[in-house]
């Protein structure tokens, strides 16, 4: 299937949500990969909230959120699941500032990565702003098993927001499964392993100076010699499916069920296009084991 399919969105249920299985992280159009042209900017938020049901993701840092955001939201709110993070544990305060920020009076999910003030007490808090209206639904970032099976006696938790990608697998082990035995989907965030994935870069120098994948262990020495020895399996793999090896980490991380959706993030409108085509490729369960064998956990 070529590279430009146009994304017909069928809708994956997590809890009550129903959301795209593609979505747009924010990431990239915040700048933290590096400065985004405007009219880039604008032109990746119009193509990815203008089709249909649309899913947008926009992180952790309120100020980073930018008033193009804001603008593409307006006049397609309805049509827009808005998920939101806080890395604070100062839950109320973010999310009035994301509500501020986004011109929206309601965040469809809103995700906490960080709790200083306990679970408990977290979760409790995070439940009061869905009873307050500003909150539909909550997810949860770094936590364990244990927490989520804890988090959820207190409130339902709709959705763990991880990282999840072939080169970041571990999420399988432990928290997956008991996410499912309590009906919890998944947010893969990061789902190109923050570029990896995309077989661009290949030696730290393929990386801008200030670029603060610079500084992660995974972009650096023989971490990232291993991750690059693998890609050539999976390129192959790609090129007999005539898509490219972004498009096949999406669609294997698609593949893993109907509770997982992923939210890649761009500034570049063409490489959005490719990131919503990955919906379409279907991976036989030979394919899939065959990149587990190369991706392991
Ligand atoms: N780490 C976590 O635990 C976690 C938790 C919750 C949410 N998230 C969210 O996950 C979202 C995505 O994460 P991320 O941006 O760090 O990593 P990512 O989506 O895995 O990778 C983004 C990188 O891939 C490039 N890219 C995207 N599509 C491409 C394509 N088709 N071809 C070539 N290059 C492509 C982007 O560059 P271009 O701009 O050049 O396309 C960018 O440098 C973020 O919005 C973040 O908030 C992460």
């Amino acid at each position: 299937m070529p590279e430009s399919t146009p994304a017909t969105a069928r809708l994956r249920r997590i809890g009550e949500l129903a959301l795209p299985p593609v979505g747009l992280g924010c990431a990239a159009l915040s700048g933290f990969y590096g400065a985004v042209k405007g009219a880039d900017g604008v032109r990746v938020l119009r193509q990815a909230l203008g089709a249909g049901p649309a899913l947008l993701e926009t992180g952790v840092s309120p100020d980073r959120a930018t008033g193009v955001v804001r603008r593409a939201l307006a006049g397609r709110r309805e049509r827009t699941v808005v998920v939101a993070g806080d890395a604070t544990g100062d839950v109320e305060r973010a999310c009035d500032a994301w509500l501020r920020e986004l011109g929206t009076g309601h965040l469809d999910l809103f995700y906490v990565s960080r709790s200083p003030a306990g679970l408990e007490e977290t979760v409790g808090r995070l439940g009061a702003l869905v009873a307050a209206g500003k909150v539909r639904h909550i997810g949860l970032s770094g936590v364990s098993a244990d927490q989520l099976r804890r988090a959820h006696r207190i409130h339902p938790v709709t959705a763990l927001v991880r990282e999840y990608s072939l080169v970041h697998r571990d999420i399988e082990a432990e928290l997956l499964p008991v996410a499912r035995s309590l009906g919890i989907g998944v947010i893969a965030g990061c789902p190109l392993g923050r570029g990896l994935l995309t077989g661009r870069i290949r030696t730290p120098e393929h990386l801008r100076s200030g670029d603060p994948r610079r500084l992660d262990p995974r972009f650096r020495g023989e971490r990232l010699r291993q991750s690059v020895r693998l890609l050539p399996l999976a390129e192959e793999m790609a090129a007999e499916l005539n898509v490219s090896l972004s498009r096949l980490a999406l669609a294997w991380l698609l593949a893993q069920g109907e509770d997982v959706v992923v939210v890649p993030s761009t500034r570049n409108p063409l490489h959005l296009e490719m990131n919503l085509a990955a919906q379409h490729v279907r991976l036989t369960p030979e394919q899939r084991a065959g990149l587990e064998r190369v991706f392991t956990r």
